[in-house]
């Protein structure tokens, strides 16, 4: 069975934008119930350990720079189905592949910079969220 919630970040390239009010209204028109909310800036050794499992790959170094570079707003997401219509939602990886009415098709700009981030399994959701929030920061 899979779980009902999934683990969001509005990424550093749309915060800077303006874009976190009008990315939340439309998670909301989703569907998507938010459960918890935080604004914050990671230090570059804490998004190293949150991007841990990509640090194989090339763009390891770009990812935790640009993660790093500014302030973000991390949250928990709810609903029947979350993480695989939370990935539809907000489309691909890179914004030109992404289908009309995503989230990155709408606010991304690249594939490095691309708005938003969705837990990509129930099990990837439940250490996401708890990486960033304690019991007591969820609803
Ligand atoms: P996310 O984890 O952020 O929701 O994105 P995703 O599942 O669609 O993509 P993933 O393969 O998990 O990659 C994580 C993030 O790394 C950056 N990336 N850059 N320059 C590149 O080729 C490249 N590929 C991936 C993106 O910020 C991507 O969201
Ligand atoms: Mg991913």
């Amino acid at each position: 069975m899979s779980s009902n919630y999934t683990f969001t970040i509005i990424k550093p390239d749309a915060v800077k934008s303006g874009y976190i009010g009008e990315i939340l209204a439309m998670m909301n028109r989703g569907g998507f119930k938010i459960s918890a909310l935080k604004m914050l800036q990671l230090a570059q050794s804490e998004a190293e350990a949150f991007y841990a499992v990509h640090k194989e790959r090339p763009f390891f170094g770009e990812l935790v720079k640009f993660m790093s570079s500014g302030p973000i707003v991390v949250g928990i997401l709810e609903k029947e189905n979350a993480v695989e219509d939370f990935r539809k939602f907000i489309g691909a990886t890179d914004p030109a592949e992404a289908a009309e009415g995503t989230i990155r098709r709408k606010y991304a700009h690249s594939k490095g910079e691309n708005a938003v981030h969705g837990s990509d399994s129930d099990e990837n959701a439940a250490i996401e969220a708890s990486f960033f929030f304690s019991t007591s920061e969820r609803f």
